[in-house]
């Protein structure tokens, strides 16, 4: 895979990085280019189990957009940019196998955005969370104003759109913007802990948490539950339903299949 984004699988387990450190990781359409190749690779690859998704060096996860190609848009080619960009973060949210954030510094506009679209979020007590858009004049094109108000309710997700202001881990931990806090030396060890932990449990019943979760936030509550109970029954056709609900009778680990 090319520079800008690195790929590394071990173990089941792909790290993707941003690789663009002199630029404080900024998201380019090279990097969006790759990022999607990166998302196909995550979506058909059986080998990658899980994802952490992470920035190059110590000083940003991802520091927004690359402004300097924002100056050159007209608004066509901004709104071709937000769809494109949208499209890829949504791909990587909706891939079915868990995806975490270890967010290792600044996570700023489509930092943060790229952070909200994954699954969940462990951030190093040096992360600084923002959507400083409007202080460019410009407002979130890579879903800010939807999965932020969705992840710390319309008060603070406003508080933060309309001030542009950054707020420090602990705050981001406060408001439910992130999972975990963890001193940075140790974000890349406690990443890996929490996505181990997933991957221990069934994956099919994993990937169910996911969807349901995912479709049922749009659903009234009627029809979520329905889904849910549907996903329910389904998983009781799988193999790893009955290993795992036989290991426990038996006092023993499972070991799942993924069928
Ligand atoms: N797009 C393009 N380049 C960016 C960038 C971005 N979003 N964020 C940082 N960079 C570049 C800087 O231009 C600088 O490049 P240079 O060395 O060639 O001049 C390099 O990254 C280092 O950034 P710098 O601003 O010197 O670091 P700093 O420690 O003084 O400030 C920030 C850090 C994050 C506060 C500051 O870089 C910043 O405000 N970035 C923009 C954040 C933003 O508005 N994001 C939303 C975009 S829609």
């Amino acid at each position: 895979m090319a520079s800008t984004l690195l790929f590394e699988l071990t173990d089941g387990i792909a790290r993707i990085t941003v690789n663009r450190p002199d630029k404080l990781n900024a998201l380019n359409a090279i990097v969006i280019a790759e990022l999607s190749d990166a998302v196909t690779r995550v979506e058909t690859d059986a080998a990658v189990r899980g994802v952490i998704l992470t920035g190059a060096g110590t000083k940003a996860f991802v520091a927004g957009a690359d402004i300097t190609e924002l100056t050159e848009q007209g608004p066509t080619g901004g709104q071709n940019r937000a769809l494109v960009g949208q499209q890829v973060f949504r791909r990587l949210e909706r891939c079915g196998k868990p995806v975490i954030a270890a967010v290792n510094g600044f996570a700023l506009g489509g930092g943060c955005e790229l952070a909200m679209a994954c699954h969940l979020r462990i951030a190093s007590d040096t992360a600084k969370f923002g959507q400083p858009e409007v202080k460019l004049g410009i407002a979130p094109g890579y879903g800010g104003t939807v999965r932020l108000p969705r992840l710390v309710g319309p008060a603070k997700a406003l508080e933060l759109l309309l001030t542009g202001d950054m707020i420090d881990a602990g705050e981001a931990h406060r408001i439910g913007l992130v999972n975990r806090v963890v001193p940075a030396d140790r974000l890349m060890a406690e990443t890996e802990a929490l996505l181990k932990t997933i991957l221990a449990n069934g994956p099919l019943a994993v990937r169910a948490c996911l969807a349901a979760v995912d479709a049922g936030l749009e659903m009234g509550v009627d029809q979520a539950l329905l889904l849910e109970a549907g996903y329910f029954g389904l998983l009781s056709a799988t193999e790893d339903m009955q290993e795992g609900t036989r290991a426990f009778v038996e006092k023993r680990r499972p070991t799942f299949k993924g069928a």
